[in-house]
């Protein structure tokens, strides 16, 4: 089975990235545009939440208008750059449930390492979608997604900004009934597993730590 890459195109999103990349974007900017793309993706990702229609009154008459008929949501967050992810899919759907899955790239070898693990306790019962805004080699999102399976969501969606096209076959390779939601399939990753172009350390840019 060939996994789903779905690049969400929409010019708004295209243009905020472009922002995003720039070397001289400072951190204040880069979270908010990462916090605006995300209520973007947040849209794409709920399309096909089933709906069911309600009977209701506004002030002119009654009629039978549709609400989400499930709203059982899960967002997982990558530690620590997926915090930027989720915070702008959690200004569209702030009821959505939370949980964080710690890793680190070891420098050296670029294997995930993992640090802490925190999910909600139903999370068996609801859609996960797990964030991470760099899918690079892709160890880190591989890991994440082989541990959160053995949770056993009703379904799962990975959600990035920027990805290579290597972490994108890798991650297939493993997990090809994940769908891929990202901004960007950047040219390739580089010698120390960097995305090129890219938009540099993600979470350093997010957080200002260097
Ligand atoms: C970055 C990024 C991803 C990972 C992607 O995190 O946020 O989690 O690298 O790389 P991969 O696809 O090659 O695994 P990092 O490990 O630097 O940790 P941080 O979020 O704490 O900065
Ligand atoms: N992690 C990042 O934050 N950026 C990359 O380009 C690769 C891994």
């Amino acid at each position: 089975m060939a996994g789903r890459v779905i690049v969400v195109d929409h010019p708004v999103v295209q243009h905020k990235l472009t922002q995003m990349r720039r070397r001289e974007t400072p951190s204040g900017d880069f979270r908010r545009l990462l916090r605006e793309i995300s209520t973007l993706f947040a849209y794409e990702v709920t399309r096909d939440l089933p709906v069911t229609t309600v009977e209701i009154e506004t002030p002119v008459a009654q009629m039978m208008a549709p609400v989400l008929a499930d709203r059982s949501m899960c967002f997982v967050s990558i530690l620590r750059a997926g915090n930027g992810i989720v915070d702008g899919m959690l200004d569209v759907l702030p009821n959505a449930r939370v949980g964080h899955i710690g890793l680190y790239r070891d420098p050296e070898t670029l294997v995930a390492v993992e640090y802490y693990f925190k999910i909600p306790e139903d999370a068996h019962q609801r859609h996960m979608v797990v964030a991470d805004p760099m899918l690079a080699t892709a160890n880190s999102a591989i890991a994440a997604v082989r541990r959160l399976k053995e949770i056993g969501p009703r379904s799962m969606k990975f959600v990035c900004l920027v990805a290579s096209p290597e972490g994108v076959a890798s991650f297939h390779a493993e997990h090809p009934d994940v769908p891929i939601y990202t901004a960007s399939v950047d040219e390739r990753l580089n010698d120390h597993g960097y995305i090129v172009p890219g938009l540099g350390d993600a979470g350093d840019r997010i957080f200002g730590t260097k």
